[in-house]
């Protein structure tokens, strides 16, 4: 299976990491992470060149790594410095692949392509948004046993969530809702609008204590950036009906979506609030919530979907598309040109990865 290769995928949390080896499969490539003696991370191939023994199989020793096998190290960046064997010569040969990574808002962001085009700046803009005043964050991760297509799929489609999730969405919120999409490059905004709706029972405990707004209904309104090949800036706000935006309560999340394989994805999130942040009770019942909401009920129905797929590609299967569908659709289809045009580069420039 084919991935955009330049480019910058999630990972693993940064308190992921410390002095013991992290396995991750990152788009079919095994990769060991650590955590240096300065804090930084590392990430090397997972297989040591000598007989592939996975290096995350051994033991993080300062900035280096001793295969568990015959003891080989190996330093940060994936050359053999050490050869307790014969006469103890290290050459070339005994390297292993060294990744870019780089450590950004609790993320650890790995460059799976060419190491000389790793460059920060292309990192995800709107993770500004981990440092908005005023809000709590809480994140965690979890693996979907289906294509990372899909999961985007699903989260750039906002009507599944009244049928669902019942903590996330009411019924009724799909009804009226407006939807509109944008694309520029390889990001893709779609905003949606439901106004004069019945909240949310996600708004409704963050509306707690607030007598002004004890409403049934109010404007519900979501922004979704989708920046290929994966990465999603979701913010959810509600209003009581006709107020103004700097009134909302808002709910912003990420989904940093990673392929692991052609058919399971590394799921991470992130979600922050505005409004009672100081109480833990909240705190727990919102991460409860959201956590059931993509365990107990997004994961399972990804993983049953792609069970009565005879590929792992959508449109092959020839879906019948509805106008929700509009967003998802144009994010593949950018996705694919992005990775037909890396191809053919690839196909005419050395690997220098
Ligand atoms: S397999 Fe790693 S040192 Fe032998
Ligand atoms: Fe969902």
């Amino acid at each position: 299976m084919k991935y955009l290769k330049n480019a910058w995928y999630a990972a693993a949390w940064a308190d992921e990491l410390s002095q013991r080896p992290l396995a991750r499969m990152i788009c079919e490539t095994p990769i060991v992470l650590f955590h240096d003696t300065e804090r930084r991370p590392v990430a090397l191939f997972d297989a040591c060149p000598h007989r592939f023994a996975p290096l995350s199989l051994g033991r993080v020793q300062g900035d280096r790594i001793a295969c568990g096998y015959h003891g080989l190290e190996f330093g940060r960046d994936g050359r053999c410095i050490k050869n307790p064997h014969g006469n103890g010569a290290t050459p070339a040969a005994l390297s292993v692949r060294s990744f870019p990574v780089v450590e950004r808002c609790g993320m650890v962001w790995i460059w799976m392509g060419r190491s000389e085009m790793a460059d920060s700046k292309h990192l995800p803009e709107h993770l500004k948004a981990f440092d908005q005043p005023g809000f709590v964050w809480s994140h965690g991760n979890l693996n979907v046993a289906a294509p990372y297509e899909m999961v985007v799929d699903n989260l750039l489609d906002l009507s599944h969530v009244e049928y669902l999730h019942p903590f996330l969405g009411s019924a009724g919120n799909s009804k009226g809702r407006t939807m509109r999409v944008e694309h520029d490059g390889n990001l893709l905004i779609c905003r949606t609008e439901a106004t004069d709706t019945p909240v949310t029972p996600l708004f409704r405990l963050m509306r707690e204590g607030d007598e002004s707004v004890d409403d049934e209904n109010g404007d519900l309104r979501g922004e979704t950036h989708w920046l290929a090949p994966a990465n999603i800036y979701l913010d959810t706000t509600t209003t009581r009906v006709g107020a103004p935006l700097n009134t909302a309560i808002s709910v912003p999340t990420y989904h940093l979506l990673t392929p692991a394989t052609a058919d399971s994805t590394h799921y991470f999130w992130a979600a922050g609030w505005n409004r009672l942040t100081d109480r833990d009770d909240v705190a727990q019942m919102l991460r409860t919530g959201i956590v059931n909401a993509f365990e107990n009920e997004d994961e399972p129905m990804i993983r049953a979907c792609r069970s009565r797929m005879h590929s792992n590609d959508l449109l092959e299967n020839r879906p019948a598309l509805l106008p929700i569908d509009e967003a998802s659709v144009l994010a593949r289809r950018i996705l694919g040109r992005l990775i037909d045009v890396e191809s053919k580069e690839n196909a005419v420039l050395p690997d220098l990865g």
